[in-house]
C-alpha cells in the first residue's frame, strides 16, 4: 500500500480562505480581528514560529502585534504586559510563545490570560471546557490534526486511536478530541511499556513527541491514518517523528513533515482569533 498524502498546504488554505472571509465581513461591521503574540527572549524555534503567525494574519487581513520582551523579563512584567492586553479593544487573541525561560511560571502566566481571549485553547477554563465537552477554545494543534483526520472522509467514530505523547499543548487535548469523536483512545508516553503493542493496533495514529524517526514501519498497522505533529531538525532540515518513506509503505493516510500539522496550526490559530472577534459582537 502507498499511503495518501494529508496535505497540510491544501488544507490549511481551506481554512484560511474561510478565515479571510470572515475578517471582511467583520471589517464591514467595523471590527478589524487582532492577534497580540507576547515573545519572550529569543528561542530560534520561537522566532520562526511567531514570524509564521504575523504573515498569516497578513495574509488574511488581521492586525498582528508582536510584544518582544527581554530574556530577562520578570514574571510581573509578563502578567502585565498580559493585563494590558487583556484590555485593550484591538486585540481579541492572545498567545503567549511557549516555551518560555525557565524563571518564569508558564502556568500562572497563561492564568491571566481572559479565558475569550485564550486563542491557545490553554486557559484552565478552556482545558476544562475541551474536558468536559462543552463550548470553549480548542488548542490550534490538535484542532488541525483532527480536520486533518476528518478530511480522509473516513468514519472515525469506534476507531483505535492511539496518541504518542501527553502534553498539555498536544497528547492530552488529542485524546479528548478523538474520544469526542467516538474513538477508543489510547495515550502511550515515554514510560509505556511495548509502545509498538499499542501502536500496532492503531487505526489512527497521532505522533507528537519530538524525536525524528521515532515512529518506523513496523509500529504501523496497514491501511491507518498516521498524523505526524513532530517538528525535528535533522542537519538543519525538518522532518517529523514518522520515518516517512518506510511508513507510507504501509499506512493509508500520512501527513508530510514540513507541509502537514504545523501549516494546520496557524491556520486553527486564526481561525480561533476570528471565533474571538466575531463573540465581541454578540456582547
Ligand atoms: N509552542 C509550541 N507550540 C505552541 C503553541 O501551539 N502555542 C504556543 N503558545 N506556544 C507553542
Amino acid at each position: 500500500m502507498t499511503a495518501r498524502i494529508l496535505d497540510g498546504k491544501v488544507l490549511s488554505a481551506q481554512i484560511k480562505d474561510e478565515v479571510t472571509a470572515r475578517v471582511e465581513a467583520l471589517k464591514a461591521k467595523g471590527v478589524i480581528p487582532g492577534l497580540a503574540v507576547i515573545l519572550v527572549g529569543n528561542n530560534p524555534a520561537s522566532e520562526i514560529y511567531v514570524r509564521n503567525k504575523g504573515k498569516g494574519c497578513e495574509e488574511t487581513g488581521m492586525l498582528s502585534r508582536t510584544v518582544r520582551l527581554d530574556e530577562a523579563t520578570t514574571q510581573e512584567e509578563l502578567e502585565g504586559q498580559i493585563e494590558a492586553l487583556n484590555r485593550d479593544p484591538e486585540i481579541h487573541g492572545i498567545l503567549v510563545q511557549l516555551p518560555l525561560p525557565r524563571h518564569l511560571d508558564e502556568n500562572a502566566a497563561l492564568a491571566k490570560i481572559l479565558p475569550e481571549k485564550d486563542v491557545d485553547g490553554f486557559h484552565l477554563i478552556n482545558a476544562g471546557h475541551l474536558m468536559t465537552g462543552t463550548e470553549g477554545v480548542v488548542p490550534c494543534t490538535p484542532k488541525g490534526a483532527l480536520y486533518m483526520l476528518r478530511s480522509t472522509g473516513e468514519d472515525l467514530s469506534g476507531k483505535e486511536a492511539v496518541v504518542i505523547g501527553r502534553s498539555n499543548i498536544v497528547g492530552k487535548p488529542m485524546a479528548m478530541l478523538l474520544l469526542q469523536q467516538n474513538c477508543t483512545v489510547t495515550v502511550c508516553h515515554s514510560r509505556t511499556k511495548d509502545l509498538a503493542e499499542h501502536t500496532r493496533r492503531a487505526d489512527i495514529l497521532v505522533s507528537a513527541v519530538g524525536k525524528a524517526g521515532f515512529v518506523t514501519k513496523d509500529m504501523v498497522k496497514p491501511g491507518a491514518i498516521v498524523i505526524d505533529v513532530g517538528i525535528n531538525r535533522v542537519d538543519g532540515k525538518v522532518c517529523g517523528d514518522v520515518d516517512f518513506e518506510s511508513v507510507s509503505e504501509t499506512a493509508g493516510w500520512i501527513t508530510p513533515v514540513p507541509g502537514g500539522v504545523g501549516k494546520m496550526t496557524i491556520a486553527m490559530l486564526l481561525s480561533n482569533t476570528v471565533d474571538a472577534a466575531e463573540r465581541t459582537l454578540g456582547k
